[in-house]
C-alpha cells in the first residue's frame, strides 16, 4: 500500500517508524515531515489542511490511505472531504469524521456528550458574552481553584486554573467580552475542580470495535517539579505504573465502553484514535478532556510499545473489523524525553545544528522540530527531539534516555532532568 500520512512532530516520526515496519506498507509519504520523516519515508511539501493540494498528490501517486497525526485537518474536516468526494471515497482516512473530531474542537461539544453518556467527568457550565454575568454567578458557587476553558482549539494555551475568585470573574470577562483566545474563547467552559493524579488513555476504535492502547503519562510544564508554562509535552511514560487492573477495568467499564457506545448512539462516524486525558480522583477515573488523535510525546511510548502490525490494525478500523486482530503490546515500560530549544515555549531561535545524533546507541531519536540544511540536520521548532527507550521499569528506560541525551548537543538546548518524578 501507499500511505499518505499528514503532520511534521515526533508523533509522525514515531508513526512513520511502526508503519514503515509492516509488510503492508510499501511506500510512505510524509506531508510535510521534518527531518527524521525524511530519513525514512519521503516528505512532500504540502500543507495538512490545504484539502486541494492533498486531493491532487493522492490521485497522482494512487496514495491507498491516508492517516491523519494531528488534530486541525480533522477539525477541519478532512474525513468528510475523502467520503463525499467521488473521486476520494474508497482511500480510507484514518481519523475520525468532522462531528467526531468536535469532541476536541469543542469543549461544550464533549462535556454535553459526556453528560450525555453518563461519563464522569467534572461538573460544568457553558457561558457566552451575552451570559457572562451568569458565569461569574455560577463561579462563587465553586470552591478554588476555578477552570476556565475556551471552547474551541488554542493551541493548548486555552486553559486557565486560577486561585483568586475576583481574579477568575476578571479572566472570564477577558475571555468572553475581550477574546482573549479570540473566536477559541467565544464560549467559555467552566469546570469544578478536579484533585488527582493525571493519566491518558489510548483507544483505537472502528466507530463500532475497540483496542485500548497503553497508557501513558505525560509532563507539561517546562520546570522540573512541574512548574512553569505549559508545553506540548517535555516527556512522557509508558505504561502508567498506578493504573493497575482495578483503575483500567474502571476506565474500560466507565469511560472507554461508554464513548464508543456513544459514538454510535449519536450516530458520529468515527474511525482513528480517542485520546482520553483522565484523572484519578482517589482511584476513580474522571474525564478531563477528549482529543481526536495521538498525543504528543505520548505516541513515542506508546507506539514503541505496540507489537502488532500497525497498518494491519489500521486497514482493519478502515473495514470495520478491528475486533478481528489482536493486540499486542510489549511488556518492557517505554520513555521518552524531549529534547527543546532554550527559551520554548516562549520565543526560540531556529536553524541550530544538532550533533551527535548517529552517536545515539540503545534509545531511538524520534525527530520533532528539525530539518536538513545543507546535508546537515538543524532545529526547527521548539521540541526538537524526543529519545525514547525501552526499561524492565520506566526508571531503567529513563536512565538510558538520558545517557543518550548526553551525546546529543546545540546551541541552547534543554531538557527537563526529573521526568518520572511523581511516579517513584
Ligand atoms: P485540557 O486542555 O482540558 O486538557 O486542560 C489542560 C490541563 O488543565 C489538564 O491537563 C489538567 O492538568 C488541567 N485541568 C483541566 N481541567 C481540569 C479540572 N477540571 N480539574 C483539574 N485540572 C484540570
Ligand atoms: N501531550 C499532550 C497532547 O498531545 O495533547
Amino acid at each position: 500500500m501507499t500511505i499518505l500520512l499528514l503532520g511534521s512532530g515526533g508523533r509522525e516520526h514515531a508513526l512513520a517508524w511502526k508503519m514503515l515496519q509492516s509488510v503492508h506498507c510499501s511506500k510512505l509519504f510524509v506531508a510535510p515531515g521534518n527531518a527524521g520523516t525524511e530519513g525514512i519515508a519521503t516528505n512532500i511539501n504540502l500543507n495538512p489542511t490545504d484539502f486541494d493540494a492533498i486531493k491532487t498528490f493522492v490521485i497522482k501517486e494512487k496514495v491507498n490511505m491516508v492517516v491523519v497525526g494531528p488534530e486541525d485537518p480533522l477539525v477541519k474536516g478532512i474525513f468528510d472531504f475523502f467520503e463525499e468526494d467521488p473521486i476520494l471515497c474508497d482511500v480510507p482516512v484514518i481519523g475520525p469524521s468532522k462531528l467526531g473530531a468536535k469532541l476536541e474542537g469543542s469543549k461544550e461539544f464533549a462535556k454535553e456528550f459526556l453528560v450525555k453518556h453518563k461519563i464522569p467527568t467534572a461538573a460544568y457550565g457553558s457561558f457566552t458574552k451575552e451570559t457572562v454575568e451568569n458565569g461569574c454567578d455560577f463561579l462563587e458557587t465553586l470552591s478554588p481553584p476555578y477552570v476556565l476553558k475556551a471552547d474551541g482549539l488554542a493551541a493548548g494555551k486555552g486553559v486557565l486554573i486560577i486561585q483568586d475568585l475576583e481574579e477568575a470573574k476578571a479572566e472570564l470577562r477577558n475571555m468572553l467580552v475581550h477574546a482573549k483566545f479570540g473566536t477559541a474563547s467565544s464560549k467559555v467552559v467552566i469546570e469544578e475542580f478536579l484533585d488527582g493524579i493525571e493519566l491518558s488513555c489510548f483507544v483505537l476504535t472502528d466507530g463500532k470495535n475497540y483496542k485500548i492502547l497503553p497508557t501513558a503519562k505525560d509532563y507539561k510544564r517546562i520546570g522540573e517539579g512541574d512548574t512553569g508554562l505549559n508545553t506540548g509535552g517535555m516527556g512522557a511514560v509508558s505504561p502508567v505504573p498506578f493504573a493497575d487492573k482495578t483503575l483500567m477495568d474502571k476506565i474500560e467499564s466507565r469511560i472507554v465502553k461508554p464513548t464508543i457506545a456513544g459514538l454510535q448512539h449519536d450516530n458520529i462516524p468515527y474511525k482513528g484514535f480517542v485520546f482520553i486525558g483522565l484523572i484519578n480522583v482517589k482511584g476513580e477515573p474522571m474525564v478531563i478532556e477528549y482529543n481526536v488523535r495521538m498525543g504528543d510525546p505520548e505516541t513515542e511510548v506508546v507506539i514503541p510499545r505496540l507489537k502488532s502490525d500497525l497498518v494491519e490494525l489500521f486497514v482493519a478500523v478502515s473495514n470495520q473489523r478491528l475486533d478481528e486482530v489482536a493486540l499486542k503490546i510489549d511488556d518492557r515500560s517505554a520513555a521518552t524525553i524531549m529534547v527543546v530549544s532554550g527559551g520554548y515555549p516562549e520565543d526560540y531561535e531556529k536553524g541550530k545544528e544538532i550533533s551527535g545524533l548517529e552517536n545515539v546507541e540503545g534509545s531511538i531519536a524520534f525527530h520533532a522540530g528539525t530539518k536538513t540544511e545543507n546535508g546537515k540536520v538543524v532545529t526547527n521548532g521548539g521540541r526538537v527531539i524526543a529519545v525514547t527507550s525501552y526499561g524492565d521499569d520506566f526508571q531503567q528506560a529513563i536512565k538510558k534516555s538520558y545517557q543518550n541525551i548526553d551525546r546529543l548537543s546545540f546551541d541552547k538546548m534543554y531538557f527537563r532532568k526529573d521526568i518520572g518524578f511523581d511516579l517513584l
